[in-house]
């Protein structure tokens, strides 16, 4: 496809990509005590062709973790592991971001050393925890204290320098998906009476705390942020997502960094006050930077939204699980591997690294 905008290179003030195809964020557990190792390194180098890859989520403590076997970004150790996955992604010309993750009460004590999980407000999620002793009810989380804010933003900045340190192009700071930053944006799971809580300007702080601190180590060339304005999964409700996400984004828009990672909504939100159902569309015109987009695309998709001008980069999440060449088969229009949910979080290389390179018989 010649005239393809997908497969046209991006050149924005803060990045220079090959194309606009971005690997979405995945988790997928194989890392063994929190390390990335040689299956991570063959797993990210074989999906090098994308203009972008972000890393599943990366816990930005042992505190943030939420999941069996992730691997994180906050140990010295953990920095050295993730040197050969940034390594062999730009032996490639890759280039790659570490998605920073705090899952706030997206947890549960088997993974925190018997510790409740930390959230805006002691209110439990009603979604069960997926732990290596099966799926487990959540308790009530911690209300964080102030100084339990401060700490967790001064972990985001840390982990930032540590990504930079392990080679990473940038960061993607996770504020979507009912995780912690999410948490703190919506009423339904942030009743605090204190700054970080009550009217939008003040759900809002935390991110924006987040998003100061990072840019501030790292530079706002180096930072992204992923939002899922129309997300209702992980029990996370708003009462007014519109005007929320409409002040988030427009604060945003002030901040100059790499780019903006929006999600369509899983489902037809029509049922619930104040959403929106056309997330590109709709927010589009209240964002100048670098707008990518996720959920659900397929290659003529993608290149309608690019083509309308709602967004500027498409990320695709199961297409790059079972298609590690997803650029090339895009490219001269191959037919695609099904993926295989029973091993999206399963353990070792089946479903990970197996996932067959087209080959043309022709
Ligand atoms: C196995 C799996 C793991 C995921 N892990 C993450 C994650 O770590 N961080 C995140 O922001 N989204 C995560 N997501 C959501 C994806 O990034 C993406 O939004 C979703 O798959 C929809 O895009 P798609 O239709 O192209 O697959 C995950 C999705 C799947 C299927």
């Amino acid at each position: 496809m010649s005239n393809s905008i997908l497969l046209s290179p991006l050149k924005s003030k803060h990045l220079d990509l090959s194309n606009r195809i971005a690997m979405a964020p995945l988790t997928r557990c194989r890392a063994k005590d929190n390390l990335v190792g040689e299956m991570q390194v063959q797993y990210y180098s074989m999906r090098a062709d994308a203009g972008l890859i972000i890393t599943e989520g990366a816990p930005v403590s042992s505190e943030a973790i939420g999941y069996p076997d992730i691997p994180g970004i906050y140990t010295r150790q953990q920095v050295e592991a993730w040197k050969k996955v940034t390594d062999a992604v730009h032996q490639k010309n890759g280039k790659i971001f570490v998605q920073l993750w705090h899952v706030g009460r997206i947890s549960h004590p088997v993974f925190l050393n018997g510790q409740l999980p930390l959230a805006p407000s002691a209110i439990q999620s009603s979604t069960l925890a997926r732990t290596k002793n099966g799926k487990l009810p959540r308790p009530i989380p911690k209300a964080m204290s102030f100084e339990e804010i401060q700490k967790t933003v001064k972990d985001f900045a840390q982990a930032a320098e540590n990504a930079v340190e392990a080679g990473f192009d940038g960061v993607e700071i996770h504020g979507a998906n009912g995780y912690l930053i999410n948490q703190f944006l919506c009423d339904g799971s942030n009743k605090r009476t204190d700054e970080y809580g009550g009217d939008i300007p003040s759900r809002c702080r935390f991110a924006m705390e987040i998003i100061r601190a990072v840019t501030e180590t790292i530079g706002t060339s180096k930072t992204g942020i992923r939002l899922s304005p129309g997300g209702i999964g992980n029990d996370i409700y708003d009462s007014d997502p519109k005007s929320l996400f409409g002040y988030l984004i427009k604060e945003l828009d002030l901040m100059d960094l790499a780019y903006l990672h929006l999600l369509e909504p899983y489902q037809d939100l029509s049922h619930l006050p104040n959403t929106v159902q056309s997330i590109a569309k709709h927010f589009r015109s209240m964002y100048q930077g670098t707008l990518m987009i996720n959920n659900g695309f397929q290659m003529a998709s993608a290149e309608q939204i690019l083509q309308e001008g709602f967004a500027d980069l498409v990320s695709f999440g199961k297409l790059f699980i079972s298609n590690p060449d997803l650029v090339n088969r895009f490219r001269i229009n191959a037919p695609l591997n099904a993926w295989d949910e029973d091993t999206f979080y399963s353990e070792g290389p089946k479903g990970y690294i197996d996932y067959p390179i087209f080959e043309s018989n022709s």
